[in-house]
């Protein structure tokens, strides 16, 4: 996925995006020391405030995932000292933040305990069938914009691992309601992560509209790109309005336009996506 993460804004992840630049993928190891020393039950209660505070806006309050995966008990499948070096070098373009700046390492080592504490609920509304979302991802052009596995378009997010990086009941919401202003969804475009796809209208000062999603900017120009992949470039000084929106999408919403069945069956079918990137 191509991705500047490196926007900082939100002061909860500014000393994370720090890091941003060295933070490296944690290859995930088969769990060898699942089972840890039982921690205190003080030392769980630590835990679970740290992972509230911290990590709950993405990974849902009981870590059953939001617009980051589900992470309940992951701890048993990639080995506690995996996790523990993700959360302290985040992953470098998966919108995972670095905590290693903000976090010590017993509170590190605090908020692993709890996630083991977790047993993997599932969280996710995943009762839908993959194989009938493909079809319903087919049939409604979002290929025209989303690329899997190489092909389709990239006017919006590769959705290769999309089910790796997100949560079931996130890709629902981002299908009814792209680019809402949800309290969660604010919080992640201000840690940099759909930053990559602000959504933007200019109106020349001959009075044509144009909207797209940003593709580079500078001082004097901007490049637009919009729904169809066309790209418009203009120079500054020719528009007479420029309006970022960072809550509003180019992604149509779906709402009402496809059937509760058949949004079910398309969520499960991203959720399942988890190719390599
Ligand atoms: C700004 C949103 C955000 C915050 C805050 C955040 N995460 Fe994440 N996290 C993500 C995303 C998105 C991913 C998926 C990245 C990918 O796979 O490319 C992720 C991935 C992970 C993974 C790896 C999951 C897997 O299946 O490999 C772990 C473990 C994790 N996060 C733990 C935490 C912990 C613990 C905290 C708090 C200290 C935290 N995260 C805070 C967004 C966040
Ligand atoms: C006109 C272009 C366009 C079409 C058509 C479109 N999308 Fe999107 N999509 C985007 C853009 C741009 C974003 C990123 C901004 C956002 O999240 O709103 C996005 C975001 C997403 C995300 C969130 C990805 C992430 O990593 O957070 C998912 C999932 C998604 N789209 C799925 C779909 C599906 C499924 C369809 C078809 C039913 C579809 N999109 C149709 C442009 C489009």
């Amino acid at each position: 996925m191509i991705a500047i993460r490196s926007f900082c804004i939100a002061t909860i992840v500014t000393a994370g995006c720090a890091f941003f630049g060295v933070a490296v993928h944690a290859s995930p190891k088969p769990a060898q020391k699942a089972a840890v020393a039982n921690p205190t039950p003080e030392q769980l209660d630590q835990g679970k405030q740290t992972f509230e505070s911290t990590c709950s806006t993405c990974h849902g309050l009981d870590g059953g995932g939001a617009m980051g995966p589900n992470i309940q008990g992951i701890p048993f499948r990639l080995g506690t000292d995996a996790v523990a070096n993700i959360i302290k070098n985040g992953i470098s373009n998966g919108g995972m933040p670095a905590f290693g700046a903000t976090l010590s390492a017993a509170q590190i080592q605090s908020v692993v305990d709890y996630l083991l504490s977790l047993t993997r609920k599932d969280a996710g509304p995943v009762n839908g069938d993959a194989t009938r979302g493909k079809q319903v991802y087919a049939a409604n052009g979002c290929a025209n914009c989303h690329m899997i596995d190489g092909e389709g378009g990239d006017s919006g997010p590769e959705l290769s691992n999309v089910g790796g990086e997100r949560g079931p009941s996130y890709l629902r919401t981002t299908l009814l309601y792209p680019g809402e202003d949800l309290p969660q969804a604010r919080v992640f475009l201000e840690s940099g992560g759909q930053l990559d796809f602000l959504y933007v209208e200019v109106v020349t000062k001959d009075g044509h509209t144009v909207d797209g999603t940003r593709v580079a900017e500078d001082s004097f120009h901007i490049v637009l790109k919009d729904a169809n992949g066309k790209f418009h470039s203009f120079r500054k000084e020719d528009l007479r309005d420029l309006k970022k929106e960072p809550g509003k999408s180019l992604m149509p919403s779906f709402k009402g336009k496809i059937s509760d069945a058949d949004i079910n069956d398309l969520v499960a079918y991203l959720a399942s996506l988890k190719g390599a990137q």
